[in-house]
Formats: C-alpha cells, sequence, structure tokens
C-alpha cells in the first residue's frame, strides 16, 4: 500500500490525488500544521500551534459550517522533513489546508507542495520577503523583516544614533532585515561601521560582539530567529556593551516576550520595532494574554499570536466561502481580510498576500517588577515592501 502510495506520487499529480477524498470527510476541514516541535526552534512550534489552539478554544470547532481539525506535525526544524510531512499530509491525511512553517527554509520546501496541490498555505512564522512569492497559495500572517526594520532604520536615524554595526543571522531573514535597516538608516545620515553575519544555528557571538566593542558604534542593530535571542542577550552583558553605551536595537525577535522575563536587567533599554508586545493596550490583547496564561501558564509571545491570527484567518476565508476548501477560492477570500489582532489592527494586503499592520517602536523597562516591551511610538498600517515596490 505504502509502495504504491509513493509510485502514484511519482505519476500522478498531487492535486489529482488529494482531490479523491471521501464524501464523508467532508464535513470536515483538515488544517495540517507542520512545524518545529522539537530541536533548536521547539519553542515556535509550542507557541504557534498553542495560539492555534487556543483560538479554536475560544471561537469553537466550526468556520463555514463545517468542523475545523488540526493536524500538528514536528518537522524537527529540517526543510526535507517538512516537505514529506507536507507531501504526506496532503496524500495520505488528506489535509484541506496547510499551516505553521517555522522558518523560512520550511516554509520554501512547503510551497511546492502547496502549489502543486492547489491547498491554501497559511505561512505563521517565517518572515523573508520572497516567501510568499514561492506560491500563489501562500498568504501570511507573520510580519517580513523589511516591514519592522525600515520603521527601525528611520527611528534610529530620526533620535540622535549616528552610527550602527548590524549583526544578524546569516540566513534569509536576517540579510532581509540588515539590507532593509541599512538603507533606510544611511539613506537619512546614518553610518555602519560594520555588517557582522552569524551563523543560524548555535553561533557564538563573542567574536562579533567584540568586533561591536572595537568599533564603539552608538548602537548595534540586530536579529536572530526567535529560540537564539536568549544566548545573544546573555553574550551581550558578558561583553559589557551596555556599559561601553552602546544601544541595543534591533526588530522584536530578540526580546520575545516568551523569554523576556528571563532575560535579566541587561536587556532594559533594547529598543525594538515591532507588530506584537504582551504589554499592548487593547481590550482584544488583554483577553487575549488572560486567556493565554489561564491556558498554558506563561506569557504568550509573538509566535502565539501569529498562530492565533493565522487560524483567524482561516475561519474568516471559510466563513466567506462557505466552507469551499478550493485553494483558489480561499486565497481569493483570504486576501483584504481585516481584523482587530492581539496585536492592533490588521488587514491582509491583496496585492501581496502580506498583512499590513502597525509597527510599534519599543523599549524594555520594568513594569511592576517584571521586563516587557513597552510601546512608545507607532508607525500605522506599515506595508510589507514587495515586487516592484521596493
Ligand atoms: C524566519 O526564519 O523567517 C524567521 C524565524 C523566526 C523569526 C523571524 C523570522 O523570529
Amino acid at each position: 500500500m505504502m509502495q504504491n502510495l509513493r509510485l502514484a506520487v511519482g505519476c500522478v499529480t498531487l492535486a489529482a490525488l488529494a482531490s479523491a477524498s471521501p464524501a464523508a470527510a467532508q464535513d470536515t476541514v483538515k488544517v495540517g500544521v507542520v512545524l518545529p516541535m522539537s530541536g533548536t526552534f521547539a519553542s515556535t512550534g509550542r507557541q504557534v500551534s498553542q495560539g492555534a489552539e487556543l483560538y479554536m478554544k475560544e471561537h469553537g470547532d466550526v468556520a463555514g459550517g463545517k468542523k475545523i481539525q488540526l493536524i500538528v506535525k514536528d518537522d524537527t526544524g529540517r526543510p526535507d522533513m517538512t516537505k514529506r510531512i507536507a507531501q504526506q499530509l496532503v496524500v495520505s491525511d488528506k489535509v484541506d489546508i496547510l499551516a505553521g512553517f517555522g522558518l523560512t527554509p520550511l516554509a520554501l520546501a512547503g510551497a511546492p507542495i502547496a502549489t502543486e496541490a492547489k491547498k491554501l498555505m497559511v505561512v505563521m512564522a517565517a518572515g523573508t520577503t520572497i516567501v510568499t512569492e514561492k506560491s500563489p497559495y501562500i498568504v501570511r500572517s507573520f510580519f517580513t523583516l523589511p516591514q519592522a526594520s525600515i520603521p527601525m532604520g528611520e527611528w534610529a536615524a530620526k533620535n540622535g544614533i549616528k552610527t550602527a554595526d548590524v549583526l544578524v543571522s546569516n540566513y534569509g531573514p536576517g540579510l532581509d532585515a540588515a539590507r532593509a535597516f541599512t538603507e533606510k538608516f544611511t539613506q537619512l545620515g546614518g553610518k555602519v561601521p560594520s555588517q557582522l553575519r552569524v551563523p543560524m544555528e548555535n553561533p557564538d557571538f563573542a567574536p562579533f560582539l567584540q568586533k561591536v566593542v572595537d568599533d564603539h558604534p552608538d548602537a548595534v542593530f540586530v536579529f536572530v530567529p526567535a529560540g537564539i535571542g536568549a544566548s545573544l542577550m546573555k553574550q551581550a552583558a558578558a561583553r559589557g556593551l551596555q556599559k561601553a553605551g552602546i544601544k541595543l536595537i534591533g526588530t522584536g525577535d530578540v526580546p520575545d516576550d516568551d523569554i523576556l522575563a528571563d532575560m535579566g536587567d541587561a536587556s532594559v533599554g533594547f529598543i525594538t520595532a515591532y507588530w506584537y508586545s504582551a504589554a499592548h493596550k487593547s481590550p482584544e490583547n488583554e483577553k487575549f494574554v488572560a486567556d493565554f496564561e489561564k491556558n498554558y501558564h506563561r506569557r504568550p509571545g509573538y509566535m502565539a499570536v501569529t498562530g492565533y491570527d493565522g487560524m483567524h484567518l482561516i475561519y474568516a476565508a471559510l466563513d466567506k466561502t462557505k466552507g469551499n476548501t478550493d485553494g483558489d477560492a480561499l486565497i481569493a477570500a483570504a486576501k483584504g481580510l481585516s481584523w482587530e489582532s492581539p496585536r492592533g489592527p490588521m488587514k491582509i494586503d491583496p496585492e501581496t498576500r502580506e498583512p499590513i499592520q502597525n509597527i510599534y517602536i519599543r523599549k524594555v523597562e520594568k513594569v511592576k517588577g517584571e521586563l516587557y516591551n513597552v510601546e512608545f511610538a507607532t508607525f500605522p498600517m506599515v506595508k510589507a515592501p514587495h515586487h516592484d515596490e521596493k
């Protein structure tokens, strides 16, 4: 049977196989969620899946008149596994929608499966601009690195920072962030003494941080993905960056609310541009944080919010199609959706299938004894720069 299936995958298109689902299953919409649930990036999988699950707990398990079923699978952060699992979800589990994807290389590995099977693919946790360009069935509930890095570059240049080193993980989102920040910051008169690229997994930040200390810029702009930030913060404190008067700035991926409470006082004063803070003041966020803490006994980070919003997107699109799971119908329904998220207002750009959202400038501060990213300025409804808009 397995042999036959494999043979069949080789010669019949995934779309043909996927549409041969039994009639009885048609009252259920299956959502295949592929995430790193173990390994270095396990915190991404945990948060995204909990966010998605919380959305269903709050809103029930019916959308567009159909019962929603989540099937969560662990790709351990390896693209070859993402691809194999996505394929199995489509062919064997007969899922109607693909979702999750915890890193850019994992989303890139899943994209051809969505295209071939003509399935909606909700990218919840990969932030490189090119991701949505890899399949017409992709929509993103997350953000793109330039969306936050450009406002950071502008804010820094306009607020007394004249020189900044750039230190990022050496893969898609890091390079995207570095390019976007540098372009904006230097266009407004800033200078970047050193461009530093650190390995994506298990990086030793020490030699890079030493270079920053030697350059002695006003600030260092940092991006590393969720799961790596705590070690960067620890090493930055050990090198005495802040004591040397070098400000930490960046996207909000490092001071993730999921781990911020454990980062210690070295993170106080860290200024970032981002789309979510657990301290965001709105009734929607206060309810989200309270429900999340009640269910999972810890503070939600941004990965939890993108899982939650990704589910909202799926529910709202299914409501619009009245339960029709055809990939073309769902992606058409997703375009232009808008809602009030715990992060603030958001809308799916019908041109790019990216979220349009507020980017907040925040500073790590102690609030009632606990560390938070406290928002103090807003770039309203920022688009993710794309295609020829660049
Ligand atoms: C990515 O791999 O695209 C990525 C992962 C984690 C982040 C941001 C971007 O926090």
